[in-house]
């Protein structure tokens, strides 16, 4: 790389927030709403893990315990997920960064691609909430789409709306002693980030304890405004 590399409007959106904020949820609106790709570090790990590479096999018991897996394994996954033809119609980045290594990781990708990041969109949520949000979570084992046993529950019980799937899976890391440990986790290594973004002039700030779809509207003014 020269650092020359040609400008790139497809857009790049960093969505920020604990464990249970609704990045997911929110992801996947804003994927079937603006064409974006929904790129979610934790779904990658995961897939490592369940494919049990080199990287899964390192991450398994770090996402166990509820801590971050280490920056090497991440960006690494990261950067290869972005160089899919597919990303070049724009990203939405949820649970990326989480640490200010990896937010200078992502700026160095960019300048390779010659995108910039639109927004950094940090859901705004109360914590002690967080623990009831994550442990109704189930999601559709066929088609990825995400429930919650009160907040969101499917229309017939067991059958996925979006797929008719009736596979639905529980996270191995959603119990209340390993929420702590990621709220912990959330606080010290990637809450930082949010002063980082507001430095850049790049963040947003939206209150996340509504409705999905009030949310859902919030952001999509967020990232109309910042795409167009
Ligand atoms: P990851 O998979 O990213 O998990 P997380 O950040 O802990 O976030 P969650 O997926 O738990 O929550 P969410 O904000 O997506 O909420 P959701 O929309 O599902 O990471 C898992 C692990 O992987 C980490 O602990 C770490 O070990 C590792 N990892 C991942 N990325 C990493 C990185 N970059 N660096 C290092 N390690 C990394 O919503 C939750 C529930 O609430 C759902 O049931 C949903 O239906 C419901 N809900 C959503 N919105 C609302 C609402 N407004 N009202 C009521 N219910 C709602």
């Amino acid at each position: 790389m020269d650092g020359t590399s040609t400008p790139n409007s497809a857009p790049v959106l960093i969505l920020l927030g604990p464990p249970g904020a609704g990045k997911g949820t929110q992801a996947r609106l804003l994927e079937e709403k603006h064409g974006l790709v929904q790129l979610s570090t934790g779904d990658l790990l995961r897939s490592a893990v369940a494919a049990g590479t080199e990287a899964g096999k390192a991450a398994k018991a770090v996402m166990e315990a509820g801590d971050l897996v280490s920056d090497e394994i991440v960006i690494a996954i990261l950067r290869d997920r972005l160089a899919e033809a597919d990303c070049a119609r724009g990203v939405i980045l949820d649970g990326f960064p989480r640490t200010t290594v990896q937010a200078e990781a992502l700026d160095t990708l960019l300048v390779e691609t010659g995108q910039k990041i639109n927004a950094a969109i940090s859901l705004e949520v109360d914590d002690a909430s967080m623990v009831t949000r994550i442990s109704g979570r189930f999601t559709c084992g066929g088609c990825g789409e995400g429930y919650h046993d009160s907040f969101k529950p499917t229309d017939k019980p067991g059958i996925c709306d979006a797929c008719g799937g009736t596979d639905m899976k529980r996270r191995a890391d959603d119990n209340a002693a390993t929420v702590a440990q990621r709220l912990a986790a959330y606080h010290a290594q990637t809450a930082p980030l949010i002063d980082h973004y507001q430095g850049k002039g790049a963040l947003s700030r939206i209150p996340a304890m509504g409705a999905i779809d009030e949310i859902a509207a919030a952001l999509d003014s967020v990232v109309s405004k910042t795409t167009a």
